[in-house]
């Protein structure tokens, strides 16, 4: 066997298999450099894995929420779930892919998306020797409904329309605009929030009579990129009827102010023509009635 060289080879051999075994285990933790965007009912993996895709199955995986006091969204550790001490919002909606372990991919599957689940994220691995981290941030949104608008009925000299769009995240704009697109001035945007967090948004406007009577109500959200509205139009014989106030208010201008004042000095002279006599208040009252 002298001389044949073997052992040499099998000294090569020796040291490749050294140099894997004693390779230290140092690895990246990588995420998605752009946000996660996660529909609010909907289900989203927050991805994250491992580089090398060395197998993650003995390592502590941590899933934590940045910018909160109560921070475990998930933990895996010895081979388990641990999930006593999660934030109670995510219990029972947090799952890891355990075949997808064994590939270095940590991910995180996340059910029933909620507005809670929207900000920053933390993937953090550790491994006997080693360890790293990659943050991530999740963007919850939900587009809302068509806008609807309903009539709040004749107010100064116009008719009043509210308009209403619901199930927003983040909140929209509300605007009012005439048949040419304008936008036309109108009340405060009153902004609630519904059972699931979710923006509601209502703005009333008041508008006169014009050339095509249409008027839209438009809820836009650009960080979204979405956009809704809703035309409405009125009969031009509806503000027909919202005159008649405008005809009681040119009457009570022009007529009423001489007609109150001589009303006035009437009283005036019949209050002292009737204290001669002794008579009281009452009857003055009484006398204007009749
Ligand atoms: C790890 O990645 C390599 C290529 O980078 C691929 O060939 C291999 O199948 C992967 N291993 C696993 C377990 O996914
Ligand atoms: C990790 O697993 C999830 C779920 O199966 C998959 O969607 C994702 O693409 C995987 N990521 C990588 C880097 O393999």
């Amino acid at each position: 066997m002298k001389g044949d060289g073997s052992e040499y080879l099998c000294l090569i051999l020796l040291l490749l298999h050294q140099t894997s075994v004693s390779r230290p285990e140092k690895f990246q933790v990588l995420g998605p450099a752009d946000p996660v965007v996660a529909d609010v009912g909907e289900d989203v993996v927050l991805p994250c894995y491992l580089k090398p895709n060395i197998s993650a199955e003995d390592m502590h995986v941590e899933w934590i929420r940045l910018q909160s006091t109560d921070r475990l969204v998930h933990l895996y550790q010895e081979r388990e779930n641990r999930n006593e001490k999660q934030i109670p919002s995510y219990r029972g909606r947090t799952a890891l892919f355990p075949e997808e372990l064994k590939k270095g991919n940590t991910s995180l599957k996340l059910t029933g998306v909620r507005v809670s689940d929207d900000g920053q994220y933390k993937c953090f691995i550790q491994s006997d020797l080693w360890y790293d981290d990659a943050s991530l941030l999740v963007e919850v949104r939900a587009v809302g409904t068509d806008p609807v608008i309903s009539m709040e009925g004749y107010r100064e000299g116009g008719i009043g329309l509210l308009c209403e769009s619901k199930g927003w995240h983040p909140e929209p704009e509300l605007i009012w605009l005439d048949s040419e697109g304008h936008r036309l001035p109108a009340g405060p945007t009153e902004t609630l929030r519904d059972s699931m967090d979710l923006f509601i948004v209502r703005r009333s406007v008041i508008i006169q009579e014009g050339d095509t009577n249409r008027f839209t109500c438009q809820v836009q959200q650009q960080q979204l990129n979405q956009e809704k509205e809703t035309e409405f139009h009125i009969h031009a014989e509806m503000f027909q009827r919202a005159h008649p106030w405008k005809v009681a208010f040119a009457v009570f201008f022009t007529l009423g102010v001489p007609a109150v004042i001589g009303l006035a000095v009437l009283i005036h002279y019949h209050v002292k023509l009737h204290r001669k006599k002794g008579e009281t208040l009452i009857h003055v009252c009484y006398w204007i009635l009749k």
